[in-house]
């Protein structure tokens, strides 16, 4: 097995990071990802030389500050095949929901349409607003995706899913959802927060009519993350936030908001986060996000496999095919003595292994299989088979009871 971009680890300086003077093995970037140097010197140099807002300065390092951040806008767009007009910058995932989902002015017999396996946070924004409509759940925890069909009704407003699961790291079928959903006129929005840093996105192919993602997990700077809308959809949501910047004109009778995107970036925004975004997704663009994919799905095919034959180790959504699953997979050991927290933290005390444990911000799905709560194990494009092996070895020594490290 080739770790065809195992040449990239030197540049991330967190990879150098010991614990106990043992470095660490990082699994855990569906959490967060750590950053490649170019993106910390992107935001380093903002500070360094380039210290003004943006659309507001009339001076030459107002002008250069709002080039580097418009320049970021289009970098992004490219990334996702999307105009920048359609580019909005946000705080992160969850505020792109957020705008979608107060600005479509839902009634509370609406319907949305969506998973139990979505994150909290493209879940509560709709629940809040409407009646959530799940799809079914196999008895493993894999949504029964195939079945969309039959839980739309005339009250349906909106159909959402995550493109790949923060929980079972599932691939979801976002072309039928789409098909689905536009035969009736409905738009939908994709959650691509944990699949933009696995594989290639293009906003025209998926036709989505909404799509987020979260900055920190693309390699960017935390604090950043991005709403894509088709322009007209974007155009008739009402308004999020008011303040300056999403205005152009204020009088005393009256007053103009701004077109899309600025309409919805009231206030300074995140000017060093988005420069570093657009230099964290450049920079996986030069590398190709089809290498990308091929690597997350060599290492959670080898996670996959590694885990299943573990005695006691129960997989979320073990029924779906290897070719639709990324480097991410989460578990529940079913072995007296060990809950998932335990063992996380022996994982990382013992082995410097650093794992995700508890609910991934995914109650329902975990309410729904009566557990409380898994071990997530999520690579990213600088982990090595090697890597994987060490994390496998080392479940099997504490789930019977041996000591390798
Ligand atoms: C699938 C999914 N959606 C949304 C989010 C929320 O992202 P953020 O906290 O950056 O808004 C996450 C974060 O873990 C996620 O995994």
């Amino acid at each position: 097995m080739s770790d065809s971009l195992s040449f990239t680890r030197k540049e991330f300086p967190f990879l150098r990071r010991q614990i106990d003077g043992n470095q660490i093995i990082y699994l855990d970037s569906a959490s967060t990802a750590p950053k490649p140097q170019c993106v910390i010197d992107a935001v380093a140099q903002v500070y360094n030389d380039t210290t003004a807002n943006v659309h507001r300065g009339i001076h030459t390092i107002a002008d250069e500050a709002t080039t580097a951040y418009e320049n970021a806008r289009r970098e992004i767009a490219s990334f996702l095949n999307a105009s920048p007009s359609e580019i909005i910058f946000t705080r992160n995932a969850t505020e792109g929901i957020n705008i979608v989902a107060n600005g479509m002015r839902l009634l509370p017999d609406d319907e949305v349409v969506l998973t139990v396996a979505e994150h909290h946070s493209n879940y509560l924004p709709w629940r809040l607003r409407a009646k959530v409509v799940p799809v079914g759940l196999s008895p493993d925890g894999l949504p029964l995706y195939q079945d969309v069909e039959s839980v739309l009704s005339p009250r349906t407003k909106l159909l959402t899913l995550a493109h790949v699961s923060n929980t079972t790291g599932i691939i979801a079928p976002v072309e039928q959802w789409v098909e689905n959903a536009h035969r009736r006129g409905h738009p939908v929005l994709i959650d691509a927060s944990q699949s933009a840093s696995h594989l290639p996105l293009d906003v025209r192919t998926m036709d989505c009519d909404f799509l987020v993602l979260s900055g920190h997990k693309l390699m960017g700077p935390s604090g950043t993350g991005i709403l894509y809308g088709k322009r007209e959809r974007l155009a008739n949501l009402s308004l999020y936030q008011s303040g300056g910047g999403m205005v152009r004109y204020h009088g005393e009778a009256r007053f103009e908001v701004q077109d899309v995107p600025q309409r919805f970036e009231a206030g300074t925004p995140n000017i060093e986060g988005a420069i570093g975004l657009g230099v964290a997704v450049a920079w996986l663009r030069n590398l190709g996000m089809s290498k990308v994919l091929a690597h997350s799905q060599s290492l959670g095919a080898q996670l996959f496999e590694g885990l299943s034959t573990i005695p006691g180790i129960r997989i979320v959504a073990s029924s779906a095919p290897i070719e639709k699953r990324i480097g991410l997979v989460s578990f529940n050991l079913d072995t007296p003595g060990f809950s998932q927290d335990s063992l996380a933290r022996l994982l990382c005390d013992r082995y410097q292994i650093l794992v995700g444990g508890g609910y991934h911000c995914a109650h329902i799905l975990h309410h729904r299989l009566g557990l409380d709560g898994t071990l997530r194990i999520s690579t990213q494009l600088f982990n090595t088979h090697e890597e994987i092996e060490i994390v496998l070895s080392a479940l099997r020594e504490l789930t019977s009871g041996t000591n390798c490290r």
